[in-house]
């Protein structure tokens, strides 16, 4: 019965609680300073997993789709050269300022930026433009039907569609903290949280195919930090775009009694387990057209 009610509570919170569409953006929008200090430099080896298999040629016009702070844009930017072009787009102007920041300070002057929405992003763009499209992290808040169409719509003949994502057991050690924090202030959500993670780098595959997609190469992997001060991972949660969307969905009068309570359990964990442990497990998938 417990159980069942921590997997309800659990679906709920992954879809939705009640009210109003959480404000994702204005969330990434606070953390952008912090951002690459925190997520980018941790997950630097599972996006460079990534970003070392794309067919990139000098002189390519490349999409960054929810290209944030330019993790791959400006590794992409350099690839394709004064002679090419990235496309970068994020829905968050905070991310996007940051992205521009970094490409001023990296000398790149080949990168075209637009606050926008995945969706109207794509739309905008004429047919068979792109020689190639990348996705680090974003494909779990789209339509993802949506933008497979549009991405191959967008794409040249054999162009290439580069993707990774948080899977669905993502960072469960602090989802389920999470859990026995909500289940004893189940009231405390006040919005929609919408975040789709895939089960497997196999489905997103299916995904790609059932799009029109050849798909080249489909894989896993992981990487893991353990956490001994507990002051620590409320800093990572708070900091790192992790919780983008579930901040702003909770109760701000309820925010720190929350932090408290998350706190004092991952202090306990700390003091039985030794550490805590704050995995990432990613799919990443490269297709093309
Ligand atoms: C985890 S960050 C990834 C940023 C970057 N791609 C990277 O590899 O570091 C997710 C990004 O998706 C963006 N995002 C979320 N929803 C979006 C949407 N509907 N359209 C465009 N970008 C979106 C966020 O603003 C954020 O910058």
């Amino acid at each position: 019965m417990l159980l069942n009610y921590i997997k309800f509570i659990s679906t709920a919170i992954r879809v939705y609680s009640s009210g109003e569409a959480a404000n994702l953006k204005g969330d990434y929008d606070s953390v952008s300073s912090t951002y690459d200090q925190f997520y980018s430099k941790n997950l630097s080896s599972c996006a460079m997993s990534l970003m070392e298999k794309l067919p990139i040629e000098s002189g390519s016009v490349i999409a960054d789709v929810a290209c944030g702070t330019g993790f791959f844009t400006h590794k992409v930017a350099k690839k394709v050269g004064p002679s090419g072009k990235v496309m970068a787009t994020d829905i968050s102007d905070g991310m996007l300022h940051m992205n521009e920041l970094n490409a001023k300070a990296a000398g790149l002057t080949n990168i075209d930026f637009k606050v926008s929405s995945y969706d109207t992003f794509l739309k905008s763009i004429a047919n068979e433009t792109f020689d190639g499209l990348v996705c680090g992290w974003g494909f779990c808040y789209f339509n993802q039907s949506l933008f497979l169409k549009e991405a191959y719509r967008t794409l040249k003949p054999n162009g290439f569609l580069g993707l990774i994502e948080n899977k669905d057991d993502s960072l469960k050690e602090i989802f389920d903290i999470f859990q026995k924090v909500l289940l004893r202030n189940p009231t405390v959500l006040k919005k929609n949280v919408k975040v789709n993670l895939p089960k497997s780098s196999g489905k997103i595959a299916k995904q790609f195919k059932n799009a029109g997609f050849q798909v080249t190469n489909d894989w896993e992997g992981d990487m893991k930090l353990k956490i001994t001060n507990p002051d620590d991972v409320i800093s990572y949660i708070r900091n790192s775009g992790i919780a983008s969307g579930f901040l702003d969905a909770i109760d701000p009068t309820k925010m720190d009694k929350l932090f408290a309570e998350f706190h004092k359990l991952v202090k306990e964990k700390i003091a039985k387990e030794g550490s805590f442990s704050v995995i990432h497990r990613y799919a990443s998938v490269l297709a093309k057209k």
